[in-house]
């Protein structure tokens, strides 16, 4: 088959679907590809870097001839005319927010597959563009901010004077907010960030933020997005997020639930409030921003000098990285799609990521697909369980009769055993000691760490355990062989896991 890529017709389009890599990792699975020319110049991808890579630059009739046409954006209804009448277009379509572009689609007897449709489970990572999208466009609402920000976001102390460092409040701790954290921490700003759902505190807190936490809950529907919140909930954040958003010298707001007009979060009184010269990045402008100030698309500078940015294209600002990922995402795609690597494209719908991108299939409609469960998602209220008597409290006088039992066996050993044998077991005790408040106190991200640290005890293990293997008193004999049995499977072990770690950081 045939796979045209042709050039983005949405005005001020800079983004491809193909690079000249993907477009060759798409010929890899049994595809010819033919690209629009000119379709990738504004993601810094010339027809000439199409031809050294052995890819078709053609006309736009040559690219829409194809059997297949990947685009970025959703097509237009011109657009819609020049496909085949059995040919598979593949975008992104927002489908459930376009019941027009969904009935053109059907009527037009093609194939239509939403890259924006794509459940959110680990499985079809590799494929989310919305993910991909967003992971971008956090990173360059925070460049955005910068720009507009009149300081630095890192502290310094210089002869000139103290700076302090830039206040960044992020709302919304999903892949954009995520981005936009790591990105602004980066830049040495002080971050804190807030979500509704609070089991994104770890993430928030081990890219180095802090989290901002109100007494609240919030759900999370069965594909894996938050839920509205309750009008209690929401009395509940109004006055953190007038005192957070105060405090920021820059606010980037990402708080969306799919299917909904974006929350109104920011105030325009709180913002009356702020600091002359803040930023407020509203990345949820294109679903009528979080923040009551934002026009989409425009930069409004408030009567308080605050700058309120609503651009919607800021994936699109990074082209060339934007085009990149998503065309990786797309050839993932065609991976899961082309299973015998032989150009026929294929769709399975048992498979619940095919289904749930397959808006229409050769004129059939096929959307909305049936709800997907996802890890994300609450597991369903296990049935009230039998009552059980209560586990009786444990006896306070536990610790002290386990205290005095160790100091009696130690003054009996102390009486009676060796003193080279003493000495050796007070070390030995003393150890077991350290060595468990130490490590039971390490954080789990200093893991890996610790296990080179462990792996090199039992290297000191190793050389005592083979010097003494030889020794004539049987005890001794049998004790150091099997020290260096277990030292041997922490020092192997330890590598081994060690290598499969770096093979996932390995690029094929
Ligand atoms: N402006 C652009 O160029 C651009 C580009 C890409 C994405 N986006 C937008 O960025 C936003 C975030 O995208 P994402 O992929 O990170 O989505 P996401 O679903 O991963 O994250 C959204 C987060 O907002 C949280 N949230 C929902 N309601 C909230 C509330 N009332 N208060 C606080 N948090 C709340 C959710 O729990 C979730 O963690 C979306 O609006 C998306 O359309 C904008």
């Amino acid at each position: 088959m045939r796979i045209g890529i042709p050039r983005e017709s949405k005005a001020g389009e800079t983004l491809v679907a193909a690079t000249a890599i993907t477009a060759a990792q798409l010929t890899t699975l049994g595809y010819e590809v033919v690209v629009e020319s000119g379709a990738g110049f504004l993601a810094d991808q010339p027809d000439s870097a199409f031809e050294a890579a052995d890819i078709t630059v053609g006309s736009a009739d040559d690219a829409w001839s194809c059997d297949v046409i990947v685009k970025v954006n959703a097509p237009t209804p011109a657009e819609i005319g020049l496909l085949r009448p059995s040919a598979t277009i593949v975008s992104l379509m927002a489908p459930a927010r376009s019941p027009e572009l969904v009935e053109q689609l059907t009527a037009a007897g093609v194939t239509a597959l939403a890259m924006d449709a794509v459940p959110r489970i680990s499985r079809a990572q590799s494929l989310d563009v919305l993910s991909s999208m967003a992971n971008v466009a956090g990173y360059r609402a925070v460049i955005e901010a910068a720009h507009a920000f009149g300081r630095q976001f890192t502290g310094q102390v210089t002869a000139a004077g103290k700076v302090p460092p830039a206040k960044v409040f992020v709302v919304g701790a999903g892949v954009a907010g995520l981005a936009a954290i790591g990105a602004a921490g980066s830049m040495g700003a002080i971050v804190r960030a807030f979500d509704v759902r609070p089991e994104v505190a770890e993430q928030v807190e081990s890219m180095g933020a802090q989290f901002v936490t109100v007494d609240m809950t919030q759900e999370v529907s069965s594909d894996g997005y938050a839920q509205e919140m309750t009008a209690e909930q929401e009395a509940a954040t109004a006055a953190m997020y007038d005192e957070e958003v105060r405090a920021a010298d820059i606010v980037i707001t990402t708080a969306l639930i799919p299917g909904r007009p974006a929350p109104v979060l920011v105030r325009a009184e709180t913002v009356a409030a702020m600091r002359n010269g803040s930023v407020i990045v509203d990345m949820a402008a294109a679903n009528g921003g979080n923040c009551e100030l934002t026009v989409t698309d425009e930069r409004v500078v408030t009567d308080n000098l605050v700058t309120v940015l609503g651009f919607t294209d800021l994936a699109s600002r990074l082209a060339a990285q934007t085009s990149q990922l998503y065309g990786t995402n797309v050839v993932n795609l065609f991976k899961l799609l082309t299973p015998g690597k032989d150009g026929q494209l294929t769709l399975d719908f048992d498979d619940v990521v095919q289904r749930g991108i397959t808006v229409v299939h050769d004129g059939t409609l096929m959307w909305p697909p049936p709800p997907v469960q996802v890890s994300a998602a609450p597991v369903a209220a296990a049935p009230p369980a039998e009552p059980v008597a209560p586990k009786p409290p444990p006896d306070p006088r536990r610790k002290t009769y386990a205290a005095a039992l160790g100091a009696v066996t130690f003054l009996a050993l102390a009486a009676y055993a060796p003193a080279v044998f003493l000495n050796h077991f007070t070390v030995f005790a003393l150890a077991v000691f350290v060595g468990y408040y130490v490590i039971s106190n390490v954080a789990h991200a200093l893991h890996t760490p610790l296990m080179s640290e462990t792996n090199a005890i039992s290297g000191i293990i190793l050389v005592g355990g083979v010097l003494q293997v030889g020794s004539t008193n049987p005890a001794i004999a049998i004790l150091a062989t099997v020290a260096v049995l277990v030292a041997s499977i922490n020092i192997f072990g330890g590598f081994l896991v060690t290598l499969r770690m770096l093979e996932m950081f390995r690029k094929d």
